[in-house]
C-alpha cells in the first residue's frame, strides 16, 4: 500500500459536509490501513478522511503517543460530552504545514463511535489523546484548527495561510 495525497488548505474536500458510514466491510478495513500508513509517513498524531479527500466519517489516532502506543480508528465518531476544565497546547495539521498555534480545548471527552466492525463504543478520554480526537473530529465539521487561534495569531498567519491556500488551488 502507498501513503495518499494530502490535501492542503484551500482544498475543497476540507470544507465540504462529511457523510456517515453506513456500509461496513467492503473497502473500509483496507481504506483505513492506508489512512495509518498515510498519518505514519506523514508524521502525524492523527488523520480524518477528508484529509486523503474522502468525506467519509473516519479518523485516525495515535492513542497514547506519549506512551508510544497503537494507532487507532473511529468511525462515525461524535463528541458526546465535554469536561469543564481545559487546557491550552499546541497544534498543527499535516494540511497545515508550517504553521502550529495554540489552541484551547476541554482536557477531558466523551466519544461514541463504531469499530471497523460497525459495533458502538462509549468511551472517556483526556489529555494529548482527547486533544487529537477533538482535532479530527472537528476535521469531520470542516473545521481547521487555524479557525480556533486567538485574532491576534490569526493576523500573524494571514499571510502563510494565503500562500497555502493558492497552492492548493494550483493542485
Ligand atoms: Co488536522
Amino acid at each position: 500500500m502507498m501513503p495518499m495525497k494530502i490535501k492542503t488548505i484551500g482544498s475543497r474536500v476540507l470544507r465540504e459536509e462529511t457523510e456517515k458510514v453506513k456500509e461496513f466491510g467492503e473497502d473500509i478495513p483496507a481504506f483505513i490501513e492506508n489512512m495509518k500508513i498515510t498519518m505514519v509517513e506523514g508524521k502525524g498524531i492523527g488523520l480524518a478522511a477528508p484529509q486523503v479527500g474522502d468525506s467519509r466519517k473516519i479518523i485516525t489516532v495515535h492513542y497514547d503517543f506519549e506512551k508510544r502506543g497503537r494507532i487507532i480508528e473511529m468511525i462515525n465518531p461524535e463528541i458526546t460530552s465535554f469536561g469543564s476544565e481545559t487546557e491550552k497546547s499546541e497544534e498543527g495539521c499535516l494540511s497545515i504545514p508550517g504553521i502550529t498555534g495554540v489552541v484551547d480545548r476541554p482536557l477531558e471527552i466523551e466519544v461514541k463511535y463504531q469499530d471497523i466492525d460497525g459495533r458502538e463504543h462509549v468511551q472517556g478520554f483526556s489529555g494529548l489523546n482527547a486533544r487529537i480526537i477533538q482535532h479530527e473530529v472537528d476535521h469531520l465539521n470542516s473545521v481547521l484548527f487555524v479557525d480556533r487561534l486567538s485574532y491576534a495569531k490569526k493576523l500573524m498567519i494571514k499571510g502563510k495561510l494565503k500562500k497555502l491556500e493558492e497552492e492548493a488551488r494550483q493542485g
